[in-house]
């Protein structure tokens, strides 16, 4: 069995020979070789429109840690930047947007074409298919139109999200035509990878779960929905993460993605409950348990793999690595997740 059917295969909920395992965020900072590719590229917005430096980092994690699955080397921003919002990266600030707060800004914003405003992100796609054939999945993904709008309002991240919250009950319409746009936006945008082949695509609704449950419905859900429909067609597994989940789990299972992807305060098993297991999940060790003694990392992994289910779990953190976590930490998960997943039968 390849890396590649362990992964497919545990998507959709059938037996594999040991549970497949990749990380968000897998190539990153923590890493000596991703930090000398942006060294060469000068910047974080150079290396991502590089599609040469594209392939390099998304293969790092897979050749020299051993990781399942390759998830494509990009940002959730970078269509934002497409449909003509400025964006650029501060050492130690993290993203900078100009904010979405009026009308005009609003209406100018561009419909797409992502063959030239993000052909960057295909050619990168292109150049790591030929690399890696058939014996690895390559993951794509976008943002959910809730978390990008989050980034347009506020202009860049936030700890309170105070913009985003305000514009939401004194503007909603406001509000809803900008998540149509974004929502255009993605979709040719995902289209576009799957048609250069992704194998799966993930939708990062990193910010969603601030959101309380009606909201939730309201403002983040029907546009995912949209979203995961138009990609029915290509028949990959469309993999839906939400940080801060619990509460809207099944909300979640109604969106039309095939895998829902946990954060690591919620509990696997409370999930397969919730939704009948009838969900592959992802997830969920907590990011920061990198941080501990071997001993206490096992016991985390150990609790993931006790509480996930027995067909359809590809292991990953609840959150994206940490620039800190020492590399030997994360060979040590997966070895041990090797180790302690190996499964004799087929099944
Ligand atoms: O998972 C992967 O390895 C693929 C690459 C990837 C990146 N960002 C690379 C990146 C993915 C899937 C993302 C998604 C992303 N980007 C999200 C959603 C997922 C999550 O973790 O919550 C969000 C909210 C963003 C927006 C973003 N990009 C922020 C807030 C930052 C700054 C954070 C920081 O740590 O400085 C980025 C920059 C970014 N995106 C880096 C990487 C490797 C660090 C850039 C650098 O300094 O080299």
């Amino acid at each position: 069995m390849t890396k590649k059917e362990l992964f497919l295969k545990a998507c959709k909920k059938e037996g594999v020979k040991r549970t497949p395992i990749w990380f968000m965020r897998q190539a990153g900072r923590y890493l000596p070789s991703y930090r000398k590719s942006r060294e060469k590229a000068g910047d974080f917005l150079s290396l991502c429109k590089n599609p040469f430096l594209v392939k390099e980092v998304t293969l790092q994690p897979i050749n020299e840690l051993d990781f399942d699955v390759a998830i494509l080397f990009s940002d959730i921003l970078i269509p934002l930047e497409a449909m003509g919002i400025n964006l650029s990266f501060v050492e130690g600030k993290g993203p900078t947007l100009e904010p979405i707060d009026d009308k005009a800004k609003l209406d100018k914003l561009k419909i797409i074409d992502p063959y030239t405003s993000t052909d960057f992100v295909l050619k990168g796609i292109e150049l790591i298919k030929k690399e890696i054939l058939n014996d690895i999945a390559l993951i794509g993904f976008g943002g959910a139109p809730f978390t990008l709008a989050t980034y347009a309002f506020e202009g860049g991240s936030s700890k309170d999200f105070k913009k985003t919250l305000k514009v939401l009950y004194e503007n909603p319409d406001f509000f809803e035509e900008l998540l149509e746009k974004i929502t255009e936006a993605t979709i040719l945008y995902l289209k576009a990878q799957a048609e250069c082949g992704v194998d799966s695509i993930q939708l990062f609704d990193t910010w969603g779960g601030i959101l309380k449950c009606d909201l939730y419905k309201k403002f983040s859900l029907p546009f995912i929905k949209r979203i995961f429909s138009s990609l029915k067609s290509f028949k990959i597994p469309l993999i839906l993460y939400v940080n801060g989940s619990s509460h809207i789990i099944k909300e979640m299972a109604t969106s039309g993605a095939d895998v829902l992807s946990i954060d690591h305060k919620n509990s696997l098993s409370r999930v397969s409950i919730e939704t009948s297991n009838t969900f592959a999940l992802q997830g969920n060790l907590d990011p920061y348990s990198l941080f501990g003694s071997k001993e206490t990392l096992s016991k985390e992994i150990k609790q993931v793999l006790k509480e996930a289910p027995i067909r359809g779990h590809i292991f990953n953190l609840g959150h994206g690595i940490l620039p800190e976590t020492p590399v030997e930490k994360v060979k040590f998960v997966i070895e041990k997740v090797r180790e302690l997943t190996e499964r004799e039968v087929y099944e």
